[in-house]
C-alpha cells in the first residue's frame, strides 16, 4: 500500500487502523476499544487496556530471542567512553533500580523527576519509573535551578533522581548544587534523592535525603512490571509557553506505545535489530521519544550519546559514531549540521568514515533552510527528510512516509500529514485557508493516540491554549500553509516562543526575568535570526526614570541573571536599553515589528501604532549589535 492508500485507510476507520497498530503492543489486557470519547473535546485512547511500558521496551524482546541484541549503546566524546548494553543486560539493570525506588515507597502514580545529563543510567531511571507504573519527569540540564524548582513544585515528586554533574565542553556542570538549590526554592520538598556519582565531579550528598545511585540498589529485590491503564500517565515533559510558568506535557502509556512503535518502520524505515540515532537530549521530547521509547519498544538499538556535533573532538564525530555503530536512519536538529558546516564547509572530514550503512537523515525541531538541506544532501548523499512535530504531539506528525513510500521531496517543506492527522489552516475567523495561503496550522479533533490528553494540573489552560481558539481542533501555535499537493510548509510560531539551536523558549519567561532587575521599567524580549540556532533572544531595557547607572552595567547584570534563573540553555546574551517601546494605540508592544527590524526585512507600519518615530529608536539601538541593517 501506498502512502495515500494508508492515509485513507485511517481516514475511513481511524478505530480499526489504531487498533491494527495496537497488536503490535505486547498487553496484559487488550483494550476493548481505541478511543474514548466520552468527555469530549477531551480525547483519551486505550483506557481500558492493561499495559507496562518498559514490559514493551525492554522485557518483551528478551523473552523473543533479543537478550544478547545491544539495546543501548554508550558513546561519550566528551569523556572517552564507550558501552554497550544488552536487551538483557538494560532489562536487569532496570528491574533492580526500580526495585530500589520501590523499596523507598515509590509505587504507581507516584511522581519522579530525573536531572542527568546524557548517560546510560539515564534511561535507567526512566524505564525503572515506567516499571512501576511511576511518572517520570525528566528536566533538561541546562536549566537553571530557578526553572528546576517551578518542575518540582508543579509535579510534586516524591524522588528525585539526579547526576552528580554533567558535562560541556571545557566546562563541567555541578547538578548537585542546582539541585539541593531548587530543592530549597521549591515548596514540595522529596522524599528522597537518588545521585549518580560521576567520576568527573562526585558531590557531598545531604544525609537523611541524599542515597547513592550504587548505594541505593544494595540488597533490594528486581521490581517486576507493574500493569497500567492505557490512560496512565507515562511521563509528564515541561515545555516553554507564553508564560514562565512551562506547560506540563502529559504523555499516556497506551497511545505512546502504539504510536511510537508504528513510527519506527513507516517514518524512519528502521526494522528491529538496526541502529537507529537521535542525536538530542533526554531533557527533550525527541530524547523520550526517540533516545528512549521508541527505539527500544520496536527492538532497535539507540544511542545514547554525550557530546556535541563539533568540539568533541570536531566536526567529524557525527560520522563516526554513524561508521563505528552501523546507524542506519540518523536524526538531529538543523542546528547542528548548521554548526558542522560551520566548521568543515567541505565536509573533508566525513571522508575519514565509511557511512555507507546510512540510508537517510532525518531533521526537526526548528525550519530546516535550504542551504543546510542541500548541504546535508551533498555530503551524505542520502535523502534529508525534514518533519515536523511538537513536545505536545510526541512523534511526527507531517513527513514523508520513508517506510512507507518515499515521497518526492520537496525542499522547505516537512512534507505530508501522517495518518492520525487532519490538519488545515485557518485564517482568524476559523474559515479554511485557500490552498497556498497562509494561516493558523490546525489538527482536527481527535487528536491521535499519544498525543497529549491534558496539562498536569491544568486542565483549563489545555482547554484555552488549545483548544478555545479553533473549536473542534488543536491550535498548533504555527503558522503556515499547505500547497496543491497536500505539502505543509511551517513559516511562524503566531505566540511568544521561539526557537533557539532547536531548543524551544519562551520570550515571556524571559521578560518575566528582566523585569525583575531592579532598574529595568518595562522590558520587550524577541527571537532574532541567527545563522548558526536558527533563532536568538534579544532583550529591550527601558529603564526607571532618574537610573543614571552605566548601561552596560545594566544589560551585563540582566544577561547574568537569565542565566542565572532561566539557565545557559536560554542563549540570552543580547540586550539594549531604549528610552521607549514601540506599542499600538492600546498599549500593546509590537513586537512582530520589532522582529522585522532587526532582522532588517520590510514592514508595514502599523496602522494602530502609537508613535511611529520609536521605530527608528529601535533601529538606530540595534545597529551596533550588529542587527538592524537591512
Ligand atoms: N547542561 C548544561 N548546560 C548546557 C546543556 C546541558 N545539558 N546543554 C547546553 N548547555 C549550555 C551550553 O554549554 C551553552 O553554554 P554557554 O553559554 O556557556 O556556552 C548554552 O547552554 C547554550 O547551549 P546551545 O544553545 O546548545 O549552544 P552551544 O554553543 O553549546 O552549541 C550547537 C551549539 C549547535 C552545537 C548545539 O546547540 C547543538 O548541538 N544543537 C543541537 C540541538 C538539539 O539537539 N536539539 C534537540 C531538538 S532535536
Ligand atoms: P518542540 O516542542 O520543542 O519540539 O518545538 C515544537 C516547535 O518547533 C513547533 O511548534 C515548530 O514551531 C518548531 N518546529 C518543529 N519542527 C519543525 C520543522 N520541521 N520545521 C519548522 N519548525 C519546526
Amino acid at each position: 500500500m501506498g502512502y495515500e492508500d494508508v492515509y485513507r485507510a485511517w481516514q475511513a476507520d481511524p478505530e480499526t487502523f489504531w487498533m491494527d497498530a495496537a497488536k503490535a503492543i505486547d498487553w496484559v489486557e487488550m483494550p476493548s476499544r481505541a478511543l474514548d470519547d466520552s468527555n469530549a473535546p477531551l480525547y483519551e485512547w486505550f483506557t481500558d487496556g492493561k499495559v507496562n511500558a518498559c514490559y514493551n521496551a525492554l522485557d518483551r524482546h528478551v523473552e523473543n530471542g533479543r537478550a544478547g541484541q545491544v539495546a543501548v549503546i554508550y558513546d561519550s566524546p566528551i569523556t572517552g567512553t564507550k558501552a554497550k548494553f544488552t536487551y538483557a543486560e538494560m532489562r536487569d539493570k532496570v528491574a533492580l533500580f526500580a526495585g530500589a525506588l520501590a523499596a523507598r515507597g515509590v509505587t504507581k502514580g507516584d511522581r519522579v523527576i530525573i536531572y542527568m545529563p546524557m548517560v546510560p543510567e539515564a534511561l535507567v531511571a526512566m524505564l525503572a519509573c515506567a516499571r512501576i507504573g511511576a511518572v517520570h519527569s525528566v528536566v533538561f540540564g541546562g536549566f537553571a535551578a530557578n526553572e528546576l524548582a517551578v518542575r518540582i513544585d508543579d509535579a510534586t515528586p516524591k524522588a528525585i533522581i539526579a547526576a552528580s554533574c554533567g558535562l560541556e565542553p571545557g566546562r563541567v556542570v555541578d547538578y548537585k548544587p542546582l539541585l539541593d538549590g531548587a530543592i530549597e526554592l521549591a515548596r514540595h520538598k522529596p522524599e528522597f534523592c537518588v545521585i549518580l556519582q560521576r567520576e568527573q565531579k562526585p558531590a557531598a550528598l545531604i544525609e537523611g535525603r541524599d542515597v547513592a545511585w550504587d548505594a541505593a540498589q544494595e540488597g533490594v529485590a528486581p521490581a517486576d512490571c507493574v500493569p497500567v491503564e492505557g490512560s496512565h500517565p507515562a511521563y509528564i515533559l515541561y515545555t516553554s509557553g507564553t508564560t514562565g510558568a512551562p506547560k506540563g506535557v502529559v504523555r499516556p502509556t497506551g497511545g505512546h506505545l502504539v504510536a511510537l512503535n508504528w513510527t519506527m518502520k513507516n517514518v524512519y524505515n528502521v526494522d528491529p535489530g538496526d541502529v537507529f540515532w537521535a542525536a538530542s537530549d533526554v531533557g527533550w521530547v525527541v530524547g523520550h521519544s526517540y533516545i528512549c521509547y521508541g527505539p527500544l519498544i520496536h527492538g532497535n538499538t539507540t544511542i545514547v550519546f554525550e557530546g556535541k556535533p563539533v568540539g568533541t573532538p570536531d566536526a567529524g564525530t557525527f560520522w563516526r559514531v554513524i561508521s563505528e555503530h552501523n546507524v542506519r536512519s540518523f536524526f538531529t536538529a538543523p542546528t547542528a549540521f548548521r554548526a558542522i558546516k560551520r566548521d568543515d564547509p567541505k565536509g573533508e572530514l566525513i571522508k575519514d568514515y565509511d557511512i555507507s550503512c546510512l540510508n537517510i537523515l532525518y531533521l526537526a525541531g526548528e525550519r530546516a533552510d535550504p542551504d543546510t538541506i542541500h548541504w546535508a544532501q551533498r555530503t551524505l548523499g542520502v535523502p534529508v527528510i525534514d518533519h515536523w512535530w511538537q513536545t505536545e504531539i510526541g512523534y511526527p506528525a507531517v513527513c514523508n512516509p520513508v517506510g512507507i513510500e518515499l515521497l518526492p521531496v520537496k525542499v522547505g517543506s516537512p512534507s505530508v500529514a501522517l495518518p492520525g492527522f487532519d490538519i488545515r489552516v485557518l485564517d482568524e475567523a476559523g474559515k479554511e485557508m485557500p490552498r497556498g495561503e497562509l494561516g493558523a496550522i490546525v489538527i482536527k479533533l481527535p487528536l491521535p493516540p499519544g498525543t497529549l490528553p491534558t496539562l498536569w494540573n491544568a486542565e483549563a489552560r489545555f482547554r484555552k491554549s488549545y483548544l478555545t481558539t479553533f473549536p473542534g481542533y488543536y491550535e498548533t501555535g504555527d503558522a503556515g500553509m499547505i500547497d496543491e499537493d497536500g505539502y505543509l510548509y511551517i513559516m511562524a510560531r503566531t505566540d511568544d516562543v521561539i526557537n533557539v539551536a532547536g531548543h524551544r523558549l519562551s520570550t515571556g519567561a524571559m521578560e518575566e526575568v528582566l523585569a525583575s532587575h531592579e532598574d529595568v521599567a518595562e522590558c520587550a524580549v524577541i527571537g532574532v535570526g541567527d545563522e548558526l540556532k536558527g533563532q536568538l533572544p534579544l532583550g529591550f531595557l527601558c529603564l526607571n526614570r532618574g537610573c543614571n547607572r552605566p548601561h552596560d552595567e545594566i544589560v551585563k547584570e540582566v544577561i547574568k541573571l537569565v542565566r542565572d534563573k532561566i539557565g545557559p540553555v536560554a542563549a540570552f546574551k543580547l540586550a539594549v536599553v531604549v528610552d521607549r517601546l514601540p506599542k499600538t494605540r492600546s498599549g500593546k508592544i509590537l513586537r512582530g515589528t520589532m522582529v522585522k527590524i532587526a532582522d532588517g526585512q520590510d514592514y508595514k507600519m502599523p496602522a494602530t501604532i502609537d508613535d511611529p518615530a520609536i521605530l527608528d529608536e529601535i533601529r538606530l539601538a540595534l545597529q551596533p549589535l550588529g542587527y538592524a541593517k537591512g
